[in-house]
């Protein structure tokens, strides 16, 4: 079996069950603090077969199993094929099944569900893509009644103004999107706070974590939404929540290439970072990039969700092949501390985060990475 240099512990031998580990000592596992086990995986590049440690926490069979924390949250994004696809790709189609192995108290999607973002696209082109998204993905999840929070995209739903500003560019995906979402409202399984601006913009509790969607499908999030934003950041519900968490599609900095330019990160980002940080949020979540890694700038960690379905980018400042991932996020509550395990959903290996670029430099502003990804992802 061939290992990417770049994918350090499983490898699944998918039909088969076999499972081999690109390290030496993990038969020490079932005594080992987590902390011990994820420096050896890091440490130790040699390839060798071994039989799966004990499991941590919950997981696919077959798949490493981290450590559970007091929240688990699994991270999904970009999930679209060509434009006017009714499908998806097979690492999406295979993908879904497994995420209750997990467990998650939440899923989260951070955009591009769909594959519009095309002027001549039919409602009736539209309306099949969200009916395949339903059969696809969302049918598996209702029936698991799996608590789900999702941020549109600019292939969803993107909220470019048309010139004269009366209106959107894209006024039936617009269209097709809220109605779609305010169907399947409910089949989400959270507790909305601020839900009229759904599906676009709202917030909602769950399990003491406090979260807020923006509107993020374009690089500029309209200024009544960011009142909005900043109202409900300072509310009670957001204050005494035990973190703040908040989603939109694009980034606030660059880290893929061919998207390190205007339009493809947000607007003003060191204005939004400061109001994220003035609120005390925890985690910025996007996606777009197509690219993962784990961030933070300041005060606040920056998760760039990488791209599960087509037109996975390579990292800036990297030369790292892409891959289609799957992003396991642990919260420590009492401690304030969160930790990624992130997998390549296609080769069913684990990313080392030692591998990803220490910084990341983008046309706007620089990222560093997250060192907790580091220690125990
Ligand atoms: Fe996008």
């Amino acid at each position: 079996m061939k290992f990417n240099r770049r994918h350090f512990l499983i490898s699944l031998s998918s039909g088969l069950g076999l499972v081999f580990y690109s390290c030496k000592n993990l038969q020490q596992t079932k005594t080992t603090d987590i902390r011990n086990i994820n420096s050896q995986i890091i440490e130790n590049s040699t390839v060798s077969s071994s039989e799966v440690p004990t499991p941590l926490g919950p997981a696919p069979k077959g798949m490493f199993a981290p450590k559970r924390g007091d929240i688990r949250l699994v991270i999904i994004s970009d999930l679209n094929s060509s434009y006017g696809s009714t499908s998806y790709q097979i690492q999406v189609e295979k993908t879904i099944p497994l995420i209750p192995e997990w467990q998650p108290d939440l899923l989260l999607c951070a955009g591009d569900m769909i594959a519009g973002q095309k002027l001549s696209l039919t409602e009736e082109n539209i309306q099949a893509m969200w009916n395949g998204f339903d059969r696809y993905l969302a049918i598996p999840l209702r029936q698991l009644k799996q608590p789900f929070g999702i941020t549109i995209g600019n292939h969803d739903a993107s909220g470019y103004l048309k010139k004269s500003g009366d209106g959107y560019i894209y006024e039936k995906e617009r269209r097709q999107a809220e109605i779609y979402w305010r169907k399947h409202q409910n089949d989400l399984n959270i507790n909305f706070l601020e839900a009229d601006g759904f599906p676009f913009y709202y917030s909602f509790i769950h399990k003491e974590i406090f979260y807020l969607i923006w509107d993020a499908s374009t690089f500029d999030i309209p200024t009544k939404q960011l009142k909005w934003a900043e109202k409900s950041l300072a509310s009670s519900q957001a204050q005494n929540a035990k973190m703040r968490i908040v989603m939109g599609h694009l980034p606030l900095y660059a880290v893929g290439v061919g998207r390190n330019k205007f339009g493809d990160v947000l607007n003003k980002a060191e204005e939004l970072q400061t109001l994220l940080e003035k609120y005390n949020v925890y985690l910025y979540i996007s996606g777009h990039h197509h690219a993962y890694f784990p961030g933070y700038k300041g005060n606040l960690k920056l998760l760039h969700a990488g791209a599960l379905g087509s037109g996975p980018r390579v990292l800036l400042n990297s030369n790292l092949p892409p891959g289609n991932t799957l992003t396991v996020l642990d919260i420590d509550l009492e401690q304030d501390k969160s930790f990624y395990t992130t997998y390549d959903m296609k080769t069913m290996t684990v990313f080392n985060p030692k591998e990803l670029p220490e910084k990341i430099t983008g046309f706007n502003g620089w990222v560093l990475r997250e060192p907790e990804a580091v220690l125990l992802s």
